[in-house]
């Protein structure tokens, strides 16, 4: 464990919360996470990672398998190592995993996430995985955890020790994360070239300064969240990435706040939510794809027209969507694979200052415990 962390990690460091200050670590545990896993070359280092170009090439399935925040960065890995490994990916949610009987075997690479290493649901459904023969590569935070001493190969994210209940570094490390192990691998199998390779490193590397950026921008989340603190209700909603960012956003939003809120792939409100959308119920909108801008910016517009009040995220420059939204939060510029690490910032900030607006224990959400050792 890196001492430093340690001693500070023990004190909220002048924050008011465990979970404001950890929000405010992340462009440092990007860069602790990256650094520690690149050679002087600017290459991935994955020395302690033994997959080798014939062991990708055997790998006919990959699982990806976690709970909450860590299934949520699952779906963003899939999407990852599908994209530029060109490997199927299924995520399961460990509960679920360990009761449906999955095609499992020695050509399948399951990859267990879990910021603490030690939920028992998904110790569990690794160690189903393994009796069935699968190589088990784990994504962890707590070195030693026993996640970790059950897998056959470990990536430690370097987030610091997370110490508020609600995951946020935690989270942006597991992605960075998934697209290191997916650039190693597409490099080792030929699927991406070196170039590219290169680009996309260093793409990750200004991660960190873009989400600084945002967080430099927190009073504008302070004000989205006084205009939402009283609501019982809400949504998120997004497609592709940005769907899999709504999630994320909606368990902050309901663990820290209470606040009922869930989320919809935004193409699905038509197909039966969308009746439950009031004169103004809070949607938030997440539209980062710059292929599916479009589409969101329209699912805004149904819901707007049934008396939504809209929040929309989007990138620098996408000026339409102020058409539609009610308010917008602009995140910098940023290849639409890597949005991920920066659209669930906002969420974190504006699902934190709701809570200490409605007088919730932020730090210690009622009937949670930062790691769930029971099934
Ligand atoms: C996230 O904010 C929650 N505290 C919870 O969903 C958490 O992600 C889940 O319990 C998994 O924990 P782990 O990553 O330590 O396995």
């Amino acid at each position: 464990m890196n001492i430093e962390w340690d001693v500070e990690a023990a004190s909220k460091g002048g924050y008011e919360h465990f979970m404001l200050k950890e929000i405010h670590e992340q462009p440092r545990g990007i860069k602790e996470t990256l650094t520690k896993r690149l050679d002087e070359n600017g290459r991935i280092k994955l020395d302690d990672i033994h997959l080798t170009k014939e062991d990708i090439e055997n790998i006919s399935k990959v699982y990806i398998i976690a709970c909450g925040t860590a299934y949520h960065a699952g779906l963003v890995g899939r999407y990852a190592i599908e994209k530029l490994v060109k490997i199927p990916v299924e995520v399961d949610i460990a509960s679920e995993f360990r009761y449906r009987d999955p095609f499992v075997d020695e050509n399948t690479l399951v990859i267990i996430v879990s910021q603490s290493g030690e939920t028992l649901d998904t110790l569990a459904a690794l160690r189903e995985a393994k009796k069935k023969g699968a190589r088990i590569l784990s994504i962890t935070n707590v070195l030693g955890s026993s996640i970790a001493r059950e897998s056959d190969d470990v990536f430690y994210t370097w987030a610091g020790p997370e110490i508020a209940v609600a995951s946020t570094k935690a989270y942006t490390t597991q992605l960075v994360s998934f697209y290191m192990i997916a650039l190693d691998m597409a490099l080792k199998t030929g699927r991406i070239d070196d170039a590219e390779y290169k680009r996309m490193i260093e793409e990750i590397k200004l991660t960190s300064g873009k989400i600084q950026h945002i967080i430099d921008q927190d009073s504008k989340i302070v004000e989205i969240a006084e205009e939402i603190k009283e609501k019982h209700n809400g949504f998120f909603i997004g497609r592709g990435l940005d769907y899999n960012t709504a999630m994320e956003g909606s368990l902050k939003m309901k663990e820290v706040s209470y606040m009922h809120t869930e989320a919809f792939a935004a193409g699905e409100l038509k197909h039966g939510t969308i009746a439950l959308i009031e004169d103004g119920t809070p949607v938030i909108g997440i539209a980062s794809q710059e292929k599916l801008f479009e589409k969101s910016v329209s699912n805004m517009k149904e819901v707007k027209a049934r008396g939504a009040f809209v929040i929309a995220i989007a990138q620098e420059g996408n000026t339409e969507v102020e058409k539609v939204a009610d308010r917008v939060f602009y995140i910098p510029k940023v290849d639409d694979i890597l949005a991920s690490i920066l659209t669930v910032i906002p969420l974190q900030l504006m699902a934190y200052h709701v809570s200490v607006m409605r007088g919730c224990d932020v730090d210690k959400p009622k009937n949670l415990a930062k790691s769930v050792t029971v099934e």
